[in-house]
């Protein structure tokens, strides 16, 4: 398999950025966590806060999946997979939420805390290392074999 690197700074840039998207997911998480511990619960507030994440994460894995398709990343159909299972999830979470046909769960909070630390841990971290520029091989061709 060949990998093409277009210019592997853009990439560095890439993973920069999307560090600080992440974090910020992270944080309006510990927000949510926080909104869930107060009693009694402000349910329009905690739906509002599981909109801004939701809105966060599809921003977050559209800007990931950019770079993966870029770069031809081997496990990027996993790694979306992943994305998608969180979206999905969260967007029928939402929803049930909103039609009240589910009351809120307090764990809910967790339960995404969670799930963003492992695929981190099992997909983001992996692609990173996959498209980090030390792991090139340097020349004019910028290619990997
Ligand atoms: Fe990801």
């Amino acid at each position: 398999m060949t990998i093409t690197y277009p210019d592997s700074r853009i990439y560095k840039a890439h993973e920069k950025l999307v560090r600080r998207e992440h974090q910020a997911l992270a944080e309006e998480i510990d927000s949510l966590c926080r909104a869930l511990d107060m009693t009694p619960q402000n349910i329009s507030e905690v739906i509002v806060t599981l909109r801004e994440i939701l809105k966060q994460a599809k921003a977050l894995f559209r800007h990931e999946n950019r770079l993966m398709k870029i770069s031809n990343s081997p496990e990027r159909l996993n790694h979306k997979r992943d994305h998608a299972y969180l979206v999905n999830g969260l967007s029928d979470c939402i929803g049930s939420y909103v039609d009240a046909t589910e009351p809120i769960s307090p764990s809910i909070g967790e339960y995404l805390g969670i799930w963003l630390i492992y695929h981190d841990k099992k997909y983001d971290h992996a692609f990173f290392e996959f498209i980090n520029p030390s792991n090139l091989c340097q020349g004019p061709s910028r290619t990997r074999h």
